[in-house]
């Protein structure tokens, strides 16, 4: 996979009509689809489930990440796999049994991420990394859209490319939270991957050039 990539999250799209901001991303220069997945429990907000997840997987024609903010995420990966899942990341702080759960979703042939809340050190991925495609950061408080970034995610992507480094692994780097035109160059920069971005793109007056904007 290439890097540079950016994932517009769907949580903040308008879901009186989602086919239109759905084919709005699959026209754009965008790379995935983000599908933000909270259950009222890992999480202090409910977002959306199976049906919205359908309906993505019937217009979308780009890779779907899906984040799981829930507790147990081991119970569901599947379904969101038969839903149509390209990758799905799960909570370091979700699992009691990470490197199990890591290799459940491998073994259902998709790719396994894993999150990080901005409270838990890069370094509980010591053991793990080796085993999987993508390490998500999450650069605020999982649970709602349209936060303000925290400043100290900078230090966190440079610890975890020093980890790839060290295990020579090809894991990209995910940040979700608070991304914008005004710290996006600096984090691809710094050695994301790929970046999630939801108010940015979808309260945009132009959602097509925002994401354009965000990907230079
Ligand atoms: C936060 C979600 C994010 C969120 C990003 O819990 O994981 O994906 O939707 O939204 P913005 O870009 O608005 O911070
Ligand atoms: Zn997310």
């Amino acid at each position: 996979m290439k890097n540079k990539l950016i994932a517009p999250s769907i949580l903040s799209a308008d879901f009186g009509n989602l086919q239109k901001d759905i084919e709005m991303i699959n026209k754009s220069p965008a790379d995935w689809f983000h599908v933000d997945v909270m259950d009222g429990r890992f999480v202090p907000n409910i977002s959306f489930g199976f049906p919205v997840m359908k309906t993505i997987k019937q217009y979308a024609t780009k890779f779907i990440d899906v984040h799981l903010m829930i507790v147990e995420p081991e119970k569901y990966v599947k379904d969101f796999v038969k839903e149509g899942a390209d990758l799905i990341s799960i909570h370091y702080e979700a699992c009691t049994h990470l490197h199990r759960n890591i290799h459940q979703i491998k073994d259902l042939g998709v790719k396994a991420g894993v999150v990080l809340n901005p409270s838990t050190p890069v370094s509980v991925l010591e053991d793990t990394i080796m085993d999987i495609d993508l390490v998500l950061l999450m650069s605020v408080n999982p649970g709602f859209g349209g936060q303000k970034f925290i400043e100290h995610t900078y230090k966190k992507i440079h610890q975890t490319k020093a980890l790839i480094q060290q295990y020579e692994t090809n894991t990209l780097i995910q940040v979700d939270g608070g991304v914008n035109q005004h710290n996006a160059a600096l984090l691809f920069k710094s050695g994301a991957d790929v970046l999630v971005a939801g108010n940015a793109i979808f309260s945009s007056p132009n959602p097509t050039a925002t994401i354009e904007m965000l990907k230079k």
